[in-house]
């Protein structure tokens, strides 16, 4: 496994590799890698013959106030998930290269961004779009993996893809969770003992949601009460949004059906986490 630092260099190793007549997979992170984006490379690992991972902590996705400059960081721990995972390649370049002085360009993907962590997050779509437009113009994938905890991430991704005519596969892996129900995050890491314990409550309440949509609920209203009255009973939670949505359009449902994505955000103390299940998948 190589670490590549340079824009330039990942570049020619990427045409490179496409004029060898290899595919190329991309992981795209930023860093503090966990069983969840091991997830990924193990599936990238399959469909390519090179995989890359990148692990950049991307300033455009984060607003003022918010955790840029504490985002848990360890390259060295990320190197041997990494090598285990079988990348070939990890690219984590300098924010001052990424985005050098003079930098102006960015892509905003525009109505899928505004609900949700859009609404919370003014900015972070945009951010998080320009930084994934960019990595797949140094890294040239083939195919890209993304996690399908940032539901709405995938989603806006994809719209991108295809409105800008990338030739890039887009592919969501299910969410990885922790043996209790806590989906993995590196966010996880800011949580005391008793803000995780906490924390429980928003698998707990996307559990409890699903099972009484098996059972034959399908009021939106009913079934949002089920996930309020656990999340709230938790003395560390605060509500950001408790949302039934079309999984496709990202727009709010009437009524529940298969395809309707139950999306949560909830702050446990400062740390802000996100969770969602589709009601008509595992
Ligand atoms: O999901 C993430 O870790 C980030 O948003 C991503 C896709 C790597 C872009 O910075």
């Amino acid at each position: 496994m190589k670490l590549i630092e340079s824009i330039e260099e990942m570049q020619s190793t990427a045409i490179n590799a496409r004029q060898a007549g290899k595919t190329v997979a991309l992981v795209p992170t930023m860093g503090y890698l966990h069983a969840g984006h091991a997830s990924l490379m193990d599936e990238g690992r399959k469909r390519a013959d090179i995989l890359v991972a990148s692990i950049f902590v991307n300033p455009t996705q984060f607003g003022a106030g918010e955790d840029f400059n504490t985002y848990p960081r360890d390259l060295e721990k990320d190197k041997l998930i990494a090598k285990a995972a079988g990348v070939d390649y990890i690219f984590a370049p300098k924010a001052s290269d990424m985005y050098p002085t003079g930098y102006q360009t960015y892509v905003n993907v525009e109505e899928l961004t505004l609900p949700l962590c859009g609404a919370s997050r003014p900015g972070h779509f945009r951010g998080v779009t320009t930084v994934v437009a960019k990595l797949f113009n140094i890294v040239m994938p083939h195919l890209a993996l993304f996690g399908k905890k940032d539901f709405q991430q995938l989603t806006v991704i994809r719209r991108m893809a295809a409105d800008l005519n990338m030739t890039v596969q887009i592919l969501g892996m299910p969410i990885v969770r922790e043996s209790d129900g806590l989906a993995m995050s590196s966010r996880n890491a800011y949580l005391s003992q008793a803000e995780r314990q906490s924390a429980l409550c928003l698998s707990l309440a996307l559990q409890s949601v699903r099972g009484a949509f098996r059972s034959g609920e399908r009021s939106v209203e009913a079934l949002r009460k089920l996930a309020l009255d656990i999340i709230n009973a938790e003395a560390f939670a605060v509500i950001d949004y408790v949302e039934f949505y079309h999984e496709a359009t990202l727009t709010e449902v009437e009524q529940v059906d298969d395809r309707t994505l139950v999306a949560l955000a909830v702050k446990i103390g400062k740390t802000r986490l996100i969770d969602n299940c589709v009601l008509g998948e595992d």
